[in-house]
């Protein structure tokens, strides 16, 4: 599969790596151009390629990695998504450490803000309820990290949970965007919370 990604910091680089590894085609930009990632790719050994942030807008499946106040500078409103699936993995810090604040969004959630912004994409919320470090943190023998999803169309939730469970981790589909969406934002019961599953498990594999 084609997946593009734009941001190109710990979540992004994390993002590329790991499917590059798993055989997908993957393009991965930031703001300051292609030209800037060469060094950070290479050091990383990946086949991840560096793109512009058009080129990695245009993959099938585009993972949006870049602080939220940047938002709206990636999804400008004349975007053809035709269907295409945007994964939000963003959190809606408005200022990171020392002085962590979140946006107040009125009421209103991240991912229906994003999905707002790209109203012909298939918006999934994903990889934002745990730091990366913990996410690709190593398991106890026989267990495997669970990562939560949400997302209003059921099919662009079973790619992305395919692709999860490609990198090793257990995705759990918790609902839309309008409840489970705001489950999984900062300060929402499920951001955070951090569950470990059998790798192999019978009640659940049936449904692979
Ligand atoms: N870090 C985590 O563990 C973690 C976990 C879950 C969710 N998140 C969320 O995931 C998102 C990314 O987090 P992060 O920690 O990887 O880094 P970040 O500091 O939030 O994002 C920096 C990256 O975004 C790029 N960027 C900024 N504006 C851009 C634009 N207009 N077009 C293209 N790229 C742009 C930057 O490129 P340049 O350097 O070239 O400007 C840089 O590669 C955030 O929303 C964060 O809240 C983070």
């Amino acid at each position: 599969m084609k997946i593009g990604i734009v941001g190109a910091a710990t979540v992004g680089m994390a993002l590329a790596t790991k499917f590059a590894a798993a055989d997908h085609d993957v393009l991965i930009a930031n703001s300051r151009g292609p030209q800037s990632l060469a060094a950070p790719l290479a050091e990383a050994r990946t086949t991840a390629k560096a793109a512009s942030v058009s080129e990695a807008l245009a993959c099938d499946v585009v993972f949006l990695a870049v602080p939220w106040l940047k938002v709206s500078e990636v999804l400008r409103p004349d975007m053809a998504w035709g269907g295409r699936i945007l994964v939000d993995a963003t959190n809606i810090f408005v200022s990171y450490a020392p002085n962590f604040r979140i946006d107040d969004l009125k009421g209103d959630s991240g991912s229906e803000v994003i999905a707002r912004l790209a109203p012909s994409a298939r918006v999934v919320k994903a990889f934002n309820t745990l730091p990366f470090k913990v996410i690709f943190a190593p398991t106890p023998a026989g267990l495997k990290r669970v990562l939560f999803v949400a997302g209003d169309d059921g099919e662009a939730v079973s790619t992305v949970s395919a692709l999860i469970k490609g990198l090793g981790l257990h995705p759990v589909a918790l609902g839309r965007l309008a409840e489970a969406g705001r489950q999984m934002e900062l300060g929402g019961p499920v951001n955070l919370l951090e569950l470990l599953t059998p790798a192999s498990n019978p009640a659940t594999d049936s449904n692979d």
